[in-house]
């Protein structure tokens, strides 16, 4: 099985911003634990803070891999091309977020995504992308 996961703008921050909301571990650090959890699966891993190249990413794995793991960060309150772009991809896509965004402030509360993403999962930290990934991975949730 092959997933990947993409993480939008200032995720590469991860361990640096706000790590009262966000945590102290990177991204780098936390994802060979991921790995490991999930021998058999093949986890690709991208990051950028520019909205058109994770559209691309978006595009070049969304016909071929087997899921997605989308934080796009802010897009995810702002961007109808990547809404476009989730709905037009064959491969489930998974919301995550690391916050609550829903005990945040109101413009955290609407996403462009939720609507065409196969589930969400916020609020709880990098654990949420192990929960993510269970979701795809695990057999009997196809609807
Ligand atoms: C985030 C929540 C977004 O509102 C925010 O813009 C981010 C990170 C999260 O993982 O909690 O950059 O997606």
């Amino acid at each position: 099985m092959k997933i990947q996961i993409i993480n939008g703008p200032n995720l590469n921050l991860l361990g640096l911003r706000e790590p009262g909301i966000y945590g102290s571990e990177s991204f780098e650090s936390y994802l060979p634990g991921l790995r490991a959890k999930f021998p058999d699966v093949e986890i690709s891993y991208y990051q950028s803070n520019v909205e058109g190249e994770l559209i691309n990413k978006l595009q070049e794995v969304g016909f071929t891999f087997d899921g997605v793991v989308l934080n796009a960060g802010a897009y995810t309150h702002t961007s109808i091309a990547l809404h476009d772009c989730v709905r037009a991809l064959r491969c489930p896509v998974v919301e995550v977020h690391i916050s609550n965004v829903h005990e945040r402030e109101s413009f955290r509360h609407h996403s462009y995504l939720s609507a065409v993403c196969k589930g969400v999962i916020c609020g709880f930290g990098l654990q949420g992308y192990d929960l993510a990934i269970e979701g795809l991975t695990r057999k009997g949730t196809d609807r």
